[in-house]
């Protein structure tokens, strides 16, 4: 455990023996990956529609509809304590899970490289998050690496309940079940929490109702803590609440704000997904479209570079004159959303902000016009303002629906405002892979950290590990990296082995 004790932010880095980078040694394993297409029409994500047709190919149609609260079920171990819809699915999901292991090689190195140390060893994670096949392989990434863990869903409708059947066939206990009810929600976080000789010492959130719960109902258990991990915009905003107050007594890792979860996540993952979302609902056609985008972040860049590569037409609406000049280099034409709102055949909100599409722009829009949402929960459009007595809603197919104005006209909204490719379309492993990876590597860091590196406060991980994330995933493209030579490095005044760049590079 040794190994550990020199990381830190800002503080020197002595890789343990398998955090050292060895591309050629990593290549024959991922050559063996199957074609991108087979991985494409393989790969699951928490998508509504994903987690439909996983159910209809395990045989849920046909189950009885009593609550799994009311079960008793045992996996063939004899282990009962969890509560998940049926375990007879596990040796579906163990198949599902397995597709999204070879779209996420960087977890699956890391198990081999730590095997042996266990870095986790003596951990017991309480997790809350989607319950998918690639969260699967991050739970079952932690326990080869020695942690104990027990596993609860972020949400109440992602849960793919094969995977979370043959998590626990696997023996780590789960409470979650598609289509939760918001008591079963509280009731599966609580179960989770509370267990026969069994308290946890970390937590890795997504959206921080686990870390409330906690806070809440069992502040005792805190003292035990040695680190939160939190992936989420929300969760890592009442992290940084509590900070402030005063009232958090925990060191926290923010992997929302991991240069490898912005640049990639918001970026890369939007910019697939986001022709996914709407070819799946509308079965649209992009070439000559114009295509309003509100918000040139990180997520706005992803989807207009997506939308123009396909041909369509791009206006970008902005607040802010650094991104709004980005987006003019980029090529866009930057307007105010009345400008332009008359035209604009679809409108893609990407801001984080709230009633960013409000009553007064969807009445100008034209007829047929679609309006959806990419950025933050369901506030950037002003959704109450549809719900009038003169409007008439449609729903046209799963996720569409068809406002309908006194004069005929009709917009076309997705998944109700809602984000659209979580909604609507699958999100790529491979990304989620380097957003796991992260995690598993703050859980790491915050649980070996020597008392007194981290204090009750809210961290980035340190830029190096950062690196090491990027780094694990780059043998699947079978790149290449250079190396410094002694006298550029001291040339740049940075160690050989990085970190590259210093904390406040932008990328
Ligand atoms: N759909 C997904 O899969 C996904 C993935 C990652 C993040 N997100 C969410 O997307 C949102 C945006 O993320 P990001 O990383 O791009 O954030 P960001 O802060 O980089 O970008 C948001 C941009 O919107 C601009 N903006 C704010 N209010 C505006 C307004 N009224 N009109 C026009 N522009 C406005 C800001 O100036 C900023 O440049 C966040 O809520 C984030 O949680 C979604």
């Amino acid at each position: 455990m040794a190994t550990w004790g020199s990381c830190g932010s800002g503080a020197a880095f002595n890789q343990p023996q398998w955090m050292q980078i060895q591309f050629n040694e990593e290549k024959p394993e991922f050559n063996k990956l199957p074609t991108k297409t087979g991985h494409r029409s393989l790969t699951r994500s928490i998508s509504q529609s994903s987690t439909d047709s996983l159910s209809s190919g395990c045989g849920e149609s046909s189950e009885e509809e009593s609550s799994p609260r009311d079960k008793l079920q045992r996996n063939s171990k004899g282990l009962a304590d969890f509560c998940i819809k049926n375990i007879d699915q596990a040796d579906f999901g163990r198949r599902e899970i397995e597709v999204a292991q070879q779209e996420m090689p960087a977890l699956m190195n890391l198990r081999k490289r730590a095997e042996e140390e266990k870095p986790l060893s003596g951990a017991k994670v309480v997790g809350c998050t989607h319950i998918t096949a690639q969260t699967a392989v991050l739970i079952e990434t932690l326990v080869a690496l020695g942690a104990q863990c027990r596993w609860v869903a972020c949400n109440i409708f992602s849960t793919q309940n094969a995977v979370a059947a043959a998590v626990v066939e696997g023996g780590v206990p789960v409470f979650a079940w598609k289509g939760e009810s918001e008591d079963d929600f509280w009731w599966c976080i609580d179960r989770s929490v509370c267990a026969d000789a069994w308290q946890p010492n970390m937590i890795l959130d997504d959206g921080g109702d686990l870390t409330h719960w906690i806070y809440k109902k069992y502040p005792s258990l805190l003292k035990r803590i040695r680190g939160i991990v939190e992936e989420s915009v929300t969760g890592v905003f009442r992290l940084y609440q509590l900070s402030k107050a005063g009232k958090l007594c925990v060191p926290a890792m923010n992997v929302n704000d991991s240069v490898t979860k912005q640049k990639f996540d918001n970026l890369y993952c939007c910019r697939e997904s986001i022709l996914d979302g709407l070819k799946r609902t509308t079965d649209v056609m992009f070439g000559g479209k114009q295509v309003l985008v509100c918000g040139y972040g990180e997520v706005g860049k992803g989807c207009c570079s997506a939308l123009k590569a396909l041909g369509a037409v791009v206006y970008v609406t902005e607040v802010d004159p650094i991104c709004a000049l980005q987006a003019c280099m980029d090529g866009f034409r930057v307007l105010k959303l009345s400008e332009v709102i008359r035209q604009a055949d679809m409108v893609i909100t990407c801001t984080g902000n709230k009633n960013v599409v409000v009553r007064e722009h969807l009445d100008r829009m034209k007829n047929g016009c679609i309006v959806c949402n990419m950025g933050h929960s369901n506030t950037e459009i002003d959704l109450v303002s549809l719900h009038t007595s003169e409007l008439k809603w449609e729903r046209v197919r799963p996720q569409v629906d068809h406002i309908i104005w006194p004069d005929g006209k009709r917009i076309v909204l997705l998944a109700e405002g809602r984000l659209l490719n979580l909604s609507c379309s699958t999100v790529p492993s491979f990304v989620l892979s380097i957003t796991a990876t992260t995690q598993a590597l703050a859980l790491i860091e915050l649980f070996n950290a020597p008392e007194g590196r981290y204090k009750q406060d809210v961290y980035l991980l340190p830029k190096k590990m950062d690196e090491y994330v990027a780094s694990l995933h780059l043998a699947t493209f079978d790149a290449h990296l250079s190396e410094l030579s002694d006298d550029q490095a001291k040339y740049l005044g940075i160690s050989k082995n990085g970190p590259f760049k210093p904390s406040y590079y932008r990328y």
